[in-house]
């Protein structure tokens, strides 16, 4: 055997068995709420993001031959419950494709608060779908990789891309409905747009309800999820003319109206779901105020009580202000447009 060749995966030259890739949270400006197909992960919307610049996530994914199961750190420490069961289902989509049953030892560091409402299982999918689909050698193009990210969460999808993408849910009944089912990047005047998040950080502390049984129950309870989905459909087609034109009034104004009426699903659900907090409701204040000053800012909000302000980049530091004078506990970040999701280069210990 070719002492290159990396140990356990002779048959499978195409398996690097050692790989590292960085992706970034994306935010959505029409929101992703609602999946038609749970396994598959296929959503009933379309949806609509900008990959941030900040809080990228580290993952590495080692084969490890020897061992009897998959072994998962994130930040260091042992996953387990859900969220582990959810990247060892990942692996088995992966090793299944890849014709390798290895397991694996999966190493994720994540820059950005985890089940926060700052999409950290965007960041966490897009780069393992990297990772692993290099290590166990899956040879995916960019759309390959959405369509695999998204398998671990929806919201993965897209940031595989930089900058904006859109995620095509997909033909409902469609034959085969995966394949129809992937982000692309949405091309935009991104220089005449000169977009800027301004992210208000109010609670870093995990949610109580995750994304994913949040917008099951939604889908299953609320009278308001059938109509907002429709809307915001509709909101797409607005939004798409607005980026054509670098209108970032209507982009904001379309991307808060969307935002809300996700959140007004969630609180006529039954029992309700509520993310918003007191403090969230102090930014909004806030939000309002900038405009009626003349600043154009409009606010975005995910699962969880954190506030994304959208805004000129030129705005960015008076926007931040702003959000710091309102809630003096915040802690405020900047961010722009940033990149897809990528592969490190090879680690120079892989065996
Ligand atoms: P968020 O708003 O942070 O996206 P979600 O409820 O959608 O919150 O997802 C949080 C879950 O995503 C975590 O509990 C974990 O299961 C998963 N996750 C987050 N980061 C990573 C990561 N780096 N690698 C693997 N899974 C991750
Ligand atoms: C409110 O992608 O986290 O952030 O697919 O179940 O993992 P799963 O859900 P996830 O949902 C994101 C919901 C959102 C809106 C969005 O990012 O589009
Ligand atoms: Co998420």
């Amino acid at each position: 055997m070719a002492v290159e060749q990396p140990v356990g995966v002779p048959d499978h030259p195409a398996a690097a068995g050692d790989a590292t890739a960085v992706a970034h949270p994306n935010i959505a400006l029409i929101k992703y709420w609602g999946k038609r197909d749970e396994r598959l992960v296929l959503p009933w919307t379309d949806s609509l993001s900008l990959t941030l610049d900040v809080f990228p996530t580290t993952t590495r994914v080692r084969l490890a031959p020897g061992a009897g199961r998959d072994a998962v750190t994130l930040d260091g420490v042992p996953l387990a419950g859900e969220p582990r069961r959810r990247v060892v289902a990942f692996l088995e989509l992966v090793r299944e494709r890849a014709g390798l049953a290895l397991p694996a030892v999966v190493e994720t560091r994540n820059t950005v608060p985890t089940g926060a409402g700052l999409a950290s299982s965007a960041s966490g999918f897009a780069a393992l779908a990297a990772a692993a689909g290099a290590a166990y050698g899956l040879g995916l193009d960019a759309t390959g990789l959405s369509r695999l990210a998204r398998r671990g969460s929806g919201s993965a999808a897209r940031s595989v891309f930089g900058g904006f993408a859109l995620w095509h849910a997909g033909q409902p009944g469609h034959a085969d409905a995966d394949l129809g089912s992937y982000a692309e990047p949405l091309p935009v005047p991104v220089r005449a747009l000169d977009p800027a998040l301004v992210v208000a950080v109010v609670d870093a502390g995990p949610k109580a309800v995750s994304s994913r049984e949040a917008m099951r129950h939604t889908v299953d309870t609320s009278p308001l999820y059938r109509p907002w989905a429709a809307s915001s459909q509709a909101d797409l087609i607005e939004m798409r003319h607005a980026l054509d034109r670098a209108d970032l009034d209507a982009v904001g104004e379309i991307a808060e109206r969307n935002a809300l009426g996700m959140h007004a699903t969630m609180l006529a659900a039954r029992p309700a779901v509520r993310y918003l907090s007191a403090a969230t409701l102090t930014v909004l204040d806030a939000v309002l105020e900038l405009r009626r000053g003349g600043v154009a800012a409009y606010a975005t909000m995910d699962a969880g009580p954190n506030v994304k302000v959208l805004c000129r980049g030129a705005d960015a530091q008076r926007v931040a202000a702003a959000v710091r004078g309102a809630v003096g506990t915040a802690a405020v970040h900047l961010a722009g447009p940033g990149p897809g999701a990528r592969l490190l280069g090879a680690n120079p210990d892989a065996n």
